[in-house]
């Protein structure tokens, strides 16, 4: 894959413990990998530059929390007009790249009565809303034409994340997150609608990055910073700048709740999991 080739000739080719994306205003996390080599979004082949305020568009190959990881500051929506496919086509890259677990993070906002402004939900499940999928035209056929998507987001992830916020004392809120196209926010009526399916939270990102993962066998945590009550639950109307002012107020349990879950995965290239020349994440972390 051209992408993936044009990266590898630029940055480290240590097979990565994770790939990050991340969110609207969650790029910060970025600044903590250790040894960092960026890579601006148009310095690779068939990415777009991104052009949303919130989102550097950069790819970011380094170590967090020990782990070789690559995170990408940034994503593709389809309200900028790209098609699913091109929103999913990140993750491609990031599995020729190695990538085998995904941590996929977003704003959203938080539909289920208990969620508040500042909360971070595990995503347990998704509604694909977008009424896209990002692998309609792809030259694969069999299990990737046909995922299987029973359990899109990995259980077992999961629960390790939900473990880590215990001990950091992060409540962490879970539930389904419904995926619309955007980029206007959702009307009152769409809220109760969503509500009725099943949503817990809802945002215009993830879902075409989660299929393509699940595609490629990826396994997948997501998590959602709850940004704002959704359309109709409160007073106040929803703005861009203020779904970036509250994540400006809960990116630090975000980045430490990702790097203790990053730092705490095994290494997949060491027979015992534990990890080799950047010292043992799994042992720093235990104390
Ligand atoms: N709706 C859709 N997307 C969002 C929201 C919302 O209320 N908040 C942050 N992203």
């Amino acid at each position: 894959m051209r992408a993936a080739r044009a990266i590898r000739a630029r940055i480290d080719p240590a097979s990565p413990v994770a790939g990050i994306i991340l969110g609207s205003g969650l790029g910060g996390l970025a600044s903590r990998i250790a040894h960092p080599i960026t890579l601006g979004f148009a310095q690779v082949p068939g990415f777009p530059s991104a052009t949303i305020a919130g989102h550097a568009g950069a790819l970011i190959s380094g170590v967090l929390a020990g782990a070789p990881v690559l995170a990408l500051a940034g994503r593709f929506h389809m309200y900028e007009g790209h098609s699913a496919m091109l929103a999913g086509f990140p993750v491609r890259v990031l599995h020729a790249l190695g990538v085998r677990t995904l941590l996929v993070s977003n704003a959203a906002g938080g539909i289920r009565r208990t969620l508040r402004a500042g909360d971070l939900m595990l995503i347990r499940d998704h509604l694909n809303l977008m009424f896209r999928n990002p692998l309609i035209g792809a030259q694969e056929t069999g299990d990737f034409r046909f995922p299987d998507m029973s359990e899109p987001y990995d259980k077992e992830l999961g629960d390790q994340v939900r473990t880590h916020a215990g001990a950091l004392g992060i409540s962490l809120q879970e539930g389904v997150y419904a995926g619309l196209p955007g980029p206007s926010y959702e009307t009152p009526a769409e809220i109760r609608m969503l509500a009725a399916f099943g949503a817990d939270a809802v945002g215009m990102s993830t879902v075409p990055e989660v299929v393509v993962a699940r595609a490629l066998g990826i396994r997948v945590v997501g998590i959602s910073c709850i940004t704002n009550l959704a359309a109709g639950m409160s007073s106040q109307p929803l703005s861009h700048v203020d779904v970036l002012g509250t994540t400006k107020t809960v990116a630090a349990q975000f980045e430490a709740l990702v790097e203790r879950f990053v730092g705490a995965l095994p290494d997949p290239r060491t027979a015992d999991g534990l990890r080799e020349g950047f010292g043992s994440a799994l042992q720093s972390d235990a104390g």
